[in-house]
């Protein structure tokens, strides 16, 4: 059952939600734009907990909250453009793309792969729970893949009914369509999305206009490149007998693996949102080791494992 806590005056709320964020489960949070899924953006495991919620049947990547500029530039590289984009229009229902910092603490899950990462500081109560938290907040909008964007706190718990979910009621949003998206990068600004700050304001604000993405560039359906996934080291997928000395990229409990080289286990478990939360980092630690093939047990083609399996065939692909 999705429980609905009001927003009051005396701050109860928080702590309730506070308790949530830190045991890595996500919580349901008013935003200006929409209702938005909000979990740990430092924490692959609870990321990995949103797109299972949202039933997201790929990893896009998601939009990290924070609650001050300071908190933002933890996260990501402003260069000027940015920083007097972010400080005209938040807090605010802009999110700017920029690349990440060099100690980013977000999880790769979170930015699903990219070296960029999109960010946006919120108003009214989700940034007070965001400082208190003192951690960014990755939030999707909080609906189930291909639903409407929520308005409500009603519109939250109608949709996750079944789901064991806190959802914070701030009220119906006063922006109601999700956040413009601009990239900031290269000394260009470009629009991935239109939302709730309109294009002509950023374009008086920034004193030219914003470029638009070329659809072969894939910037407009990130995380959706074989490159971005591309290790160096060939997949080979669907291994179920490991070559003698070979690197391996295993899953689950079941199998005979002592004639690997190397292996690191998505999850030993057979645990598809802890296999989601490890796959960047296991393939990224296993292709630092220069194996030349990387060898890759079946995951299972359910739940996250659909995304788990595209991501790993986009690897896979032949490239260029
Ligand atoms: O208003 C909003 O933006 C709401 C509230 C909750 O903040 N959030 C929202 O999230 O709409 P979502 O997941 O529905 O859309 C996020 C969009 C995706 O289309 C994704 O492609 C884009 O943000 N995005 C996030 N990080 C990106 C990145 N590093 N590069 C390019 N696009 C990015
Ligand atoms: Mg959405």
């Amino acid at each position: 059952m999705a429980r609905i806590v009001a927003i009051d005056g005396d701050g109860k709320w928080l702590a309730p939600a506070l308790d949530e964020l830190a045991a890595g489960r996500a919580v349901a949070i008013p935003t200006e734009t929409v209702y938005g899924l909000a979990a740990d953006a430092t924490d692959g495991r609870a990321v990995a907990g949103i797109f299972a919620l949202k039933g997201r049947p790929s990893f896009n990547p998601l939009i990290c909250h924070v609650a001050s500029f300071a908190m933002a530039e933890t996260l990501g590289s402003f260069d000027d453009a940015a920083r007097r984009l972010a400080q005209a229009f938040w807090p605010g229902p802009l999110t700017l793309v920029v690349p990440r910092a060099p100690d980013c603490p977000v999880s790769e899950l979170a930015t699903a792969g990219l070296d960029t990462v999109g960010i946006r500081m919120p108003a009214g109560p989700a940034a007070r729970l965001i400082g208190a938290f003192g951690r960014p907040l990755a939030a999707p909008s909080a609906n189930p893949s291909g639903r409407i964007s929520p308005t409500t706190a009603g519109h939250v718990a109608g949709d996750f009914a079944d789901a064991d979910l806190l959802v914070l009621d701030g009220g119906p949003c006063p922006v109601g369509i999700e956040s413009t998206i601009v990239k900031c990068a290269d000394g260009r600004l470009t629009l991935l999305r239109p939302g709730g700050a309109s294009r002509e304001a950023i374009e008086q604000f920034a004193g030219r206009k914003l470029e638009t993405p070329m659809p072969e560039s894939g910037v407009e359906a990130p995380g959706m490149l074989a490159s971005h996934y591309a290790p160096n080291a060939a997949l080979r997928l669907d291994t179920t007998a490991c070559p003698s000395g070979a690197t391996l990229l295993a899953f689950g409990p079941d199998r005979e693996r002592k004639q690997a080289g190397f292996a690191l286990n998505l999850s030993p478990k057979g645990d598809l949102q802890e296999a989601a939360a490890n796959l960047y980092g296991h393939l990224k630690a296993l292709d630092a080791r220069s194996p030349g093939v990387i060898h890759v047990e079946p995951v299972p083609d359910t739940g996250l494992g659909h995304a788990i399996n595209d991501r790993l065939r986009r690897a896979a692909a032949p490239r260029g």
